[in-house]
C-alpha cells in the first residue's frame, strides 16, 4: 500500500513539554531542533493538530505564493481571535481578507505614511524628555509610550493628552492579560472560563469590555472632517456593493492595528538597543553616519545606508514573531511534502534568519551583510509574505529608524544590565527589561 502523506520528523517530546518550551523558551526550542533536524520540522503542539515548520527559503516561497484558498492564515491566527474579534484583519481568510485589507493599506504606505515621520519625531523627543540622564531607567516602558502614542495618533487622530492617557491605560490592561502565564489562559480554549473576577479569563473579559465601551463612544462622537485616521477612513468606507462597515468590524480592525502596530515596533527598538550596546563597533560606525548629516528631518532617513541595515540586522536576529502559520483547507504538496488537510504549515522567521548558508556567522551583528548582499523576500521575512505580509512594515521600519536616529543623535547609551531575561509578551518575544542609562552628547 503506498504512502499517502509524508511526514517529516521533529522532537519527540510529548506534545505538553513542546507547547511548554514553545511558550517559555521560543528561541532555544527553536536552536534546539534545527540542530536536530533539517528543514521541515514537524512539530506537536497542544490543541494546534499537525505542525509542519519550514526554514529554506524554496517552501517558504511555495508557501507565501500558494493557493490563498487551501492555505489560511486567519485560521493559522485562530489563537489572536478572543482578543481581537472575528473581523480582524488577522483572522479573516480570502474575500472578505482582501477586501479589508484593500482598505487597511493605504494609511500604511507611500506619501501618507511619510506624513506621520515629523509627528513620529515629536512624539519621540517628548517623551525623552522624561529620561533620567545619567540614572538607570527601564526603557522599554518608554519605547512602548513612543509606538502606543505614534499608532493612537495615527489609528484615532488622537492629539489629546488626556485622551491618550485614557485609552493607554485601557490598552496596557488588556496587555497585561497575555504576558507569561497568563498568555495560556487566552490562547488555550479549556482555560477560558468566566469565573468572574476571580479567574483570570473573567478578568479579561472585564477589561475587555471597557475597552469596547471606550471604542464604541469613540466611534459615536468622532469626528472624520480630518479624514487622515484610520478610524475616519473607517467609517467613511463603502465597499463595492454600497455598504458600510458596521460598528464591531470597526472595532476588531482598530484593536488589531493597535496591537499588532505598537508592541512590535517598541519590541524590535528595545532589540536594536540591546544589540548597539553589545556591538560597539556598529554603535560607533552608526553615530558616525548620523553625525554626518547636517540638515536634520525625516526626510534624511532615505540617505542614511547605515541606520537601514542595523533595523534590518536587528529584525534578523531577534524577528520579534518568529514564526507565521497557514492552516491546510484541503490536501496540499509543500516542497514534494504531501501534508493532510487541517495541517498547520509554518514558515520559521527565526530559523530562516539564522541559517548559516544564508547569514555566515548568524549568531554576529553584522550590519553590513545587508549592505553586500540583497535578500529575497523568502530569505529575509521579518515581517511574514505574500498577500499576508504585514501592512504595518513600511511603517514600522520607518518609525524604526526615526525613533533610532532620534536617541542616539540626542544620547549617548549603555545598557546596565547586560544578561538577557528574554521574554514572551502577547506573540512577541522582548528581551526583557532593558536598564539604559543616557547621557547628553
Ligand atoms: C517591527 C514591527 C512589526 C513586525 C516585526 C510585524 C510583523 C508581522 C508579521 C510577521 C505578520 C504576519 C505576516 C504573515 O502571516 O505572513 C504581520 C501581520 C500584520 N501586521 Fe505587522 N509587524 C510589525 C508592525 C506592524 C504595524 C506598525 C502595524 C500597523 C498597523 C502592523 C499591522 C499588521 C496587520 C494588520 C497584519 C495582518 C496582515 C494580514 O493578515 O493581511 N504590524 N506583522
Amino acid at each position: 500500500m503506498s504512502k499517502k502523506y509524508d511526514y517529516p520528523k521533529g522532537p519527540r517530546m510529548p506534545s505538553f513539554v513542546q507547547t511548554f518550551h514553545w511558550f517559555f523558551r521560543v528561541y532555544p526550542f527553536l536552536t534546539r531542533c534545527a540542530e536536530r533536524f533539517s528543514s521541515p520540522i514537524r512539530l506537536k503542539f497542544l490543541g494546534f493538530g499537525k505542525v509542519v515548520m519550514f526554514s529554506d527559503p524554496q517552501s517558504i516561497r511555495e508557501i507565501f505564493l500558494g493557493d490563498t484558498n487551501v492555505l489560511f492564515a486567519g485560521e493559522g491566527n485562530s489563537l489572536l481571535e478572543p482578543f481581537l474579534g472575528k473581523n480582524s484583519l488577522l483572522i479573516l481568510d480570502q474575500e472578505r481578507h482582501l477586501r479589508e485589507r484593500r482598505l487597511l493599506l493605504p494609511p500604511f504606505h507611500g506619501e501618507r505614511m511619510r506624513h506621520y515621520g515629523q509627528f513620529m519625531q515629536d512624539i519621540s523627543e517628548k517623551i525623552m524628555d522624561k529620561w533620567p540622564v545619567g540614572k538607570p531607567f527601564a526603557v522599554d516602558n518608554y519605547l512602548q509610550e513612543i509606538s502606543l502614542e505614534v499608532i493612537l495618533r495615527v489609528v484615532f487622530g488622537i492629539e489629546d493628552q488626556q485622551k491618550f492617557v485614557t485609552y493607554k491605560k485601557a490598552i496596557l490592561a488588556l496587555l497585561r492579560h497575555m504576558d507569561g502565564f497568563g498568555a495560556l489562559v487566552l490562547f488555550l480554549p479549556v482555560l477560558q472560563k468566566d469565573l468572574g473576577r476571580f479567574s483570570r479569563w473573567g478578568r479579561f473579559q472585564n477589561d475587555m469590555r471597557k475597552f469596547n465601551d471606550l471604542i464604541y463612544e469613540e466611534l459615536k462622537g468622532h469626528s472624520t472632517e480630518s479624514g487622515e485616521d484610520i478610524l475616519s477612513l473607517l467609517i467613511n468606507a463603502t465597499y463595492e456593493d454600497g455598504s458600510k462597515m458596521q460598528p464591531p468590524e470597526i472595532r476588531d480592525q482598530l484593536l488589531t492595528a493597535l496591537l499588532a502596530g505598537h508592541e512590535t515596533t517598541a519590541t524590535a527598538l528595545a532589540w536594536a538597543l540591546y544589540w548597539l550596546d553589545k556591538t560597539p563597533r556598529v554603535y560607533q560606525k552608526l553615530c558616525e553616519e548620523l553625525d554626518s548629516v547636517d540638515e536634520w528631518d525625516a526626510k534624511t532617513l532615505s540617505r542614511l545606508p547605515y541606520l537601514d541595515a542595523v533595523c534590518k540586522e536587528t529584525l534578523r536576529l531577534n524577528p520579534v514573531i518568529p514564526i507565521v502559520a497557514r492552516r491546510l483547507q484541503q490536501d496540499y504538496t509543500v516542497n514534494g511534502y504531501h501534508l493532510s488537510k487541517g495541517t498547520l504549515v509554518a514558515p520559521c522567521i527565526f530559523l530562516t534568519h539564522h541559517r548559516e548558508d544564508l547569514y555566515p556567522n548568524p549568531q554576529e551583528f553584522r550590519p553590513e551583510r545587508f549592505i553586500e548582499r540583497k535578500y529575497s523576500p523568502y530569505e529575509f521575512l521579518p515581517f511574514g509574505g505574500g498577500v499576508r505580509k504585514c501592512i504595518g512594515a513600511a511603517f514600522a521600519t520607518y518609525e524604526m529608524k526615526l525613533v533610532l536616529a532620534t536617541i542616539l543623535r540626542r544620547f549617548s547609551i549603555k545598557l546596565k544590565n547586560t544578561k538577557l531575561k528574554m521574554k514572551r509578551r502577547s506573540v512577541v518575544i522582548t528581551p526583557g527589561k532593558l536598564q539604559l542609562v543616557v547621557h547628553e552628547r
